[in-house]
């Protein structure tokens, strides 16, 4: 594929050749007093051409691709006022001749590298709630690909919170949520010769955002995850389905959803380890319906087993590294292959060294500290994490749960929520559907009941079901009720999800309701996982075990071993995870004790085991046996 990135140096090209060009033209420094012909209107400012965006590629591993990571030209627009107003850096404008001087262009700008987060690469960028401007140049050969009838799309891994993406002054739509996929179609709109890719990204939090306004971990805003100008033929595999049914330990119920001018197409799965060809003829809607059976070695921790599988059509041909395994529920009972399971889990956020993780590098370091703990679970706080640790955790035999950043303080009754949820929901499923690790989709973190919420998590738990039959469904809730006798779990959601999570902190922000030797909890039919307990230490802090406001590493140990006497009295309970696996960064943990970070972590910020941390990986030494 014909595609060069630039690099600095063809910018400094460029500069050179305006500054030979030396035309005597007016000056056009942009001051302050913008003139009217200056002031570009959202009206002019093209609204988003909807033929553009699609719905985004899977397997971008095994697809022809070239990434555009690396060095990009960027624009800090702290007061977020550059897409419409009179500066018009949408435009993209190269200063030419002596006296021309544009303010706000990118030819003498910072560049900043993609993936990650813009806050924690230039100082005065550390607390920016705002705006930063992108900007790529790539060549591509237009010509050779439309002979060959190829389509061009770029794809981001995700940008935080909001992206308006353009290309040689052309807009071609926006994308709101952090922490997924999405796509924009280049196809006739590349020229031969130096082509302007540029993004808008803006990480104000939004009173109608997923997440809203209030949350606990740093905002990490920009472009924070890998960038892809991939090629496909006219008409492309775009994504598709292959796990076992739910009720089956041999059985495949799947499908290859194509998209093109020319859907009906035979499709052909092939997994040459166990003899596996299969063959679907794709209908006017391009979806391939699939059914096979094979003697899969069944994905698990102690044997995540992936097999090599080949999804093609006449025109291209994906490979893929694929696990096949049941998770269900049976009663409250987990199983996996059929097997009870006990999760031994842990939470962790999508950060590693105070900025925000992605790379397969990033995944591999803080999914190793899961399995040192003893961990064969994780739930990903509080949103979709990078596909490289999601690929990574397919490898290394660790079951995932999944959620999107329903947090909290949601305005569930705000205008076009609902399809801002389903799109989220779409997304997260759409990219990780193929991954064996995942175990659990969970469509919130400790949302309080009403009419509104009930009645959109209850359709967002059934859009998950119909996205995808093959997972389980779940929550995370506020800690139980207690009734004087008994700790009960009362949500009218619960009725609608397979598992429930309880995010629970007695001894630390609530005080324990009774001994945890006398804990009670009424069973509700389901299985319960206890998705978060934690207390606040400062590494290297030691003193009495039972003072709170001491942060010591001692009374942390003491919380876990208290909260452990309760967990080995709950029957129905299927699994467990501490909050949390590392000190993380958030603005709202200001105490001289957390200096910017939440303390729970059963390690430091610099990974440093506390003295829980050992509490814990003795419990899942023991249960694991
Ligand atoms: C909540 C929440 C976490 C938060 C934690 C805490 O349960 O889910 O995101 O960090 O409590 O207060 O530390």
């Amino acid at each position: 594929m014909a595609i060069r990135a630039d690099s600095v140096g063809s910018h400094l090209r460029r500069l050179a050749v305006a500054l030979l060009a030396c035309a005597p033209l007016l000056a056009n420094a942009q001051g302050y007093a913008p003139r009217p012909q200056d002031r570009v209107s959202e009206a002019q400012n093209p609204a988003p051409v909807a033929a553009s965006a699609s719905t985004p590629l899977t397997n971008l591993p095994g697809r022809e691709r070239r990434s555009l990571n690396g060095k990009w030209q960027a624009l800090v627009d702290g007061y977020a006022d550059g897409i419409g107003e009179w500066k018009a850096v949408w435009k993209d404008r190269t200063a030419t001749g002596k006296t021309q001087f544009f303010e706000y262009g990118f030819d003498d700008s910072v560049t900043l590298d993609v993936p990650g987060d813009f806050n924690t690469q230039r100082p005065e960028l550390n607390w920016l709630e705002g705006s930063v401007w992108y900007r790529k140049t790539f060549e591509y050969d237009a010509a050779a690909a439309r002979r060959k009838g190829r389509r061009l799309f770029v794809h981001f891994g995700a940008a935080n919170y909001r992206a308006d993406v353009f290309l040689n002054g052309e807009k071609l739509g926006s994308h709101e949520g952090g922490f997924t996929p999405f796509q924009f179609e280049l196809t006739g709109r590349v020229k031969p010769g130096e082509n302007r890719l540029l993004v808008h990204v803006n990480n104000e939090r939004r009173k109608d955002g997923i997440p809203a306004k209030g949350f606990d971990w740093f905002n990490y805003g920009g472009l924070t995850r890998d960038v892809d100008l991939v090629e496909t033929p006219g008409t492309y595999i775009q994504d598709y389905s292959l796990q076992l049914a739910p009720d089956s330990l041999r059985r495949v119920d799947g499908w290859v959803q194509l998209a093109g001018t020319a859907p009906r197409q035979t499709v052909r799965v092939r997994i040459p380890e166990l003899g596996v060809e299969v063959r679907a003829e794709a209908g006017a809607d391009g979806r391939a319906p699939l059914r096979f059976e094979a003697p899969f070695a069944l994905w698990s921790p102690t044997q995540p087993k992936l097999y090599r599988v080949e999804v093609s059509t006449p025109e291209e041909s994906l490979q893929e590294d694929i696990g096949f395994r049941s998770i269900a529920v049976r009663g409250d009972a987990l199983l996996l292959n059929g097997e009870p399971l006990f999760l031994r889990g842990v939470n962790f956020h999508e950060e590693i060294d105070g900025r925000r993780a992605h790379s397969e590098a990033d995944a591999q370091r803080l999914l190793e500290q899961a399995k040192q703990l003893g961990a064969n679970f994780v739930r990903l706080a509080h949103y979709p994490h990078n596909e490289h640790l999601l690929r990574l955790a397919d490898r290394m035999g660790l079951l995932l749960w999944q959620e999107i950043p329903v947090y909290q303080g949601i305005d569930f009754a705000a205008a076009g929520m609902q399809a801002k949820l389903d799109a989220m929901l779409a997304e997260m499923i759409g990219r990780d559907r193929n991954r064996a690790a995942v175990i659990v989709w969970g469509i919130a973190n400790e949302t309080s009941p009403g009419p509104a919420r009930n009645a959109a998590l209850s359709a967002l738990a059934q859009q998950a079901r119909r996205l995808d039959p093959s997972r389980l469904i779940s929550a995370a809730f506020y800690g139980p009720g207690f009734d004087g006798g008994t700790l009960t779990v009362s949500d009218p959601l619960v009725a609608a999800l397979d598992v429930v999570g309880i995010n629970e902190y007695f001894g630390w922000y609530t005080p324990w309701p009774v001994e945890p030797e006398q804990a009670v909890w009424k069973p509700f039919g389901k299985p319960l996982l206890i998705t978060e307990f934690g207390a606040e230490a400062r590494y290297g802090h030691h003193g009495a075990d039972d003072v709170a406001s001491a942060w010591n590493e001692e009374f942390q140990a003491e919380f876990y071993r208290k909260q452990l006497r309760m967990l080995a009295r709950i029957p129905f309970l299927r699994g467990a995870a501490p909050w949390v696996m590392m000190d993380f960064r958030s603005p709202v943990r200001m105490h001289p004790f957390q200096s910017g970070y939440n303390r729970k972590g059963l390690l430091s910020e610099r990974r440093e085991r506390k003295l829980a941390w050992q509490v814990i990986h003795d419990y899942y030494a023991e249960v694991g046996r």
